[in-house]
């Protein structure tokens, strides 16, 4: 099957295509062109576009990982619970829609892989026993290269991911977000048509907080509900002795501004030096640290976004490990 083509049309601001990866212009080039160049490709795609209607008929579940800020585990969390939902028996897809730092493909180790398929049958790449992934990433031509958009462009390549991506039946599609409430979470929940929920991943500490009440006034603006909020970096795991060592103290943070803004608490993963190494080792920790306590939490995380989807019935015990440290 040969790479991608099509992807570029939409992909490139001075409207070139190119065969193979794509690379990325500057946005001051896609100012409107009469060559055809992406200002004149079709205008964002909407929730009537027919396409897009049929494709997402067949995603049952979507939800969006989003926080405030940068750096708190956003898409370690949107890999795990992808993996997690995923060993816990359901057909799962994971899009990633942070264009300007896209980090799934390291975190799931398949860095320098291209999208396949036809124009409006792109194939995703695959982890594991079929977890369908799609990455800006996987599009360009190294992780040094930059991405220089604006929004409409964004969208666009944000409609094509949901659109032409050969997603199949799925039950569940994951949607890891940059930090923040701007174009990308703004275009998904725009182009998606009914959002499950977000999940809004923050750390205990006080600025971090601050900035998830600006992430569920956004969801309450635009209509999508709040899956609940989720505690990362909730305690220290000691590499020496194994036990958790509450940095920031007790009941952390999250869960009393949770409760506040009358949301739920999702989970409260700690901070685990392991979680680190896995993920620059592009190991999807529950996959491979099956056996450890943080994928218990990882877990239970999971099992409780099912619970919220599915109903308090649909969650089987915990999914068997498949790889242990
Ligand atoms: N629970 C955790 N314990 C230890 N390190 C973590 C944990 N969650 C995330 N990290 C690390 O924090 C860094 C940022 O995580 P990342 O998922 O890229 O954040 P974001 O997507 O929010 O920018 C990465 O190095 C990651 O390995
Ligand atoms: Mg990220």
């Amino acid at each position: 099957m040969s790479a991608v083509t099509a992807l570029p049309r939409c992909a490139h601001p001075d409207g070139s295509i190119r065969e193979g990866k794509s690379t990325v212009g500057d946005a001051a080039k896609s100012a409107p062109r009469r060559d055809g160049g992406p200002s004149e490709a079709p205008p964002p795609t909407g929730p009537a576009d027919e396409v897009l209607q049929e494709r997402l008929q067949h995603i049952d579940h979507r939800l969006l990982v989003l926080s405030g800020k940068g750096g708190v585990g956003k898409s370690t969390l949107a890999v795990n619970l992808a993996v997690s939902l995923s060993l816990n028996g359901r057909r799962v897809g994971l899009l990633d829609v942070d264009i300007h730092g896209p980090s799934i493909p390291k975190l799931l180790h398949l860095e320098g892989r291209t999208l396949s398929g036809r124009a409006e049958a792109i194939e995703p790449l695959t982890f594991g026993e079929g977890l369908k992934v799609v990455s800006i990433g996987f599009l360009l031509e190294n992780d040094q290269q930059a991405v220089i958009w604006r929004g409409p462009l964004k969208m666009k390549l944000i409609a094509q991911f949901l659109r032409d991506v050969e997603w199949g039946d799925l039950e569940y599609l994951v949607v890891d977000s940059p930090p923040g409430t701007g174009d990308e979470p703004l275009s998904l929940a725009q182009l998606i048509g009914r959002l499950d929920g977000a999940v809004i991943v923050t750390t205990p500490q006080e600025l971090a907080l601050t900035d998830v009440r600006k992430c569920i006034t956004f969801c309450r603006q635009l209509d999508v509900p709040v899956l609940g909020v989720v505690e990362n970096m909730s305690g220290l795991v000691c590499p020496h002795c194994g036990k958790t060592i509450d940095v920031f103290g007790a009941g952390g943070g999250g869960e009393g501004m949770a409760t506040q803004m009358g949301v739920p608490t999702l989970g409260r993963i700690p901070l685990d030096p392991q979680v680190v190494q896995a993920s620059d080792a592009g190991q999807p920790f529950v996959y491979f640290y099956g056996k450890t306590e943080t994928a218990s939490a990882f877990r239970r995380l999971s099992e409780a976004v099912i619970d919220s989807v599915e109903g308090p019935s649909a969650t089987t015990t915990e999914a068997d490990d498949v790889a242990s440290s």
